[in-house]
């Protein structure tokens, strides 16, 4: 439970503040900088949660027949830390976070973070390192709560202990060219996820599955991958780390509903909300890729986009695929869709009033 008593162990070669503060003003980019800190939380089946400790940033020690490095039991969540403009450190929806990692663990066989424990390590990083959250507009500090199974077994089997650790990398943009329209690869020969399969869970092995037409997305001048449902390969369900939403000339916003091989978005739900809030009409339902091809080739869809906590929302130019280009990779970024952007980015950088409840102090 959160009443879990942290043992505190400041890094003995924390970075010095004017080096900090060098990391921070540079490019950022995302994902490659660390903060000198970490938390720790063991479990095991016999005492539950125990030995939470806050300790230097740096290696795992783990049993080579650690159930995570042969089975793949592994879960992680992306969540963000903000600083607002009186200095002061929040954070965006972490409920929503915490039941996603309570949903992805319960789909790995892997132990239940109570809620509290969850927020509670977030604010014990926040404690020691929040001189790592950076400043600079549209910059943040990016947290990766993870779990992975340690139990030195190599029955095939649910371990009977894990461990869950947060990380942070103060970020900029997700893609190298920051607000720019980027453009996307279709996959139609791999999927992401299967039916009954762990699509909605944010765990390694969804991400390791995407890598292969990733690279093929690279090779092909994209940056993301655009998968469509196994089951048919014809309904969009999501990019290689991010959700999708099509807009509609005559105002409408379509994105593909949960079926349960598409991650549940924190930024995809908080969007549908304000986009409802505004007034605009939101279906959520099956997308086939033929409408987003016929779509945009007649002019009916006016802008793409691409959304996540780590690439906020990105604006999508171009669809490319085998025989396929649709899109301007170089067009300005839609109306809609910065909109959109700035009404999230206003609320989580404290611009406007938070009215739904979805900020919380750090
Ligand atoms: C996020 O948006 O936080 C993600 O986890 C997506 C990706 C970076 C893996």
């Amino acid at each position: 439970d959160a009443s879990l008593a942290f043992r505190v162990i400041p890094s003995d070669h924390a970075r010095s503040e004017a080096e900090r503060d060098r990391i921070l003003a540079g490019e950022l980019g995302f994902g490659r900088y660390f903060t000198d800190h970490m938390v720790a939380i063991q479990w095991d089946a016999e005492r539950g949660w125990h030995d939470a400790q806050v300790r230097a940033y740096g290696p795992l020690a783990l049993d080579p027949a650690a159930a995570v490095l042969h089975y793949g039991q592994e879960i992680f969540e992306g969540i963000k830390a903000y600083r607002h403009a009186d200095g002061s450190i929040w954070t965006f929806r972490p409920e929503a976070n915490a039941r996603r990692l309570q949903r992805s663990a319960a789909r790995l066989a892997m132990p239940q973070l109570p809620e509290a424990l969850f927020l509670e390590s977030l604010r014990q990083l926040i404690a020691i390192d929040h001189g790592w959250v950076p400043s600079a507009p549209e910059s943040s500090l990016y947290l990766r709560p993870f779990m992975i199974a340690t139990e030195a077994f190599l029955g095939v089997r649910p371990a009977r202990a894990a461990g869950y650790y947060v990380i942070a990398s103060p970020a900029g943009a997700y893609f190298a060219k920051g607000l720019a329209p980027v453009s996307i690869w279709l996959s139609r020969e791999y999927a992401r996820a299967a039916k009954g399969g762990t699509g909605a869970a944010k765990c390694g092995g969804n991400y390791a599955a995407s890598l292969l037409p990733q690279q093929e997305a690279y090779a092909n001048g994209c940056s993301q991958v655009l998968f469509l449902d196994p089951v048919e390969g014809r309904y969009l369900e999501e990019l290689g780390g991010m959700n999708v939403f099509l807009v509609y000339r005559d105002g409408r916003l379509v994105t593909p509903a949960l079926s349960g091989s598409i991650l549940e978005g924190v930024t995809r739900d908080s969007i549908l909300q304000l986009a409802r809030e505004r007034g605009m009409p939101v279906e959520e339902r099956r997308v086939a890729i033929d409408e987003w091809i016929e779509g945009v080739s007649s002019g009916a869809i006016s802008e793409v986009f691409a959304c996540g906590t780590a690439a906020v929302v990105t604006p999508i130019g171009q669809l490319k695929g085998k025989d396929l280009a649709v899109g301007d990779p170089d067009a300005p970024i839609g109306p809609v869709t910065l909109a959109i952007r700035q009404a999230l980015t206003d609320i989580q950088y404290g611009r406007v009033a938070d009215t739904h409840g979805w900020m919380v102090r750090l």
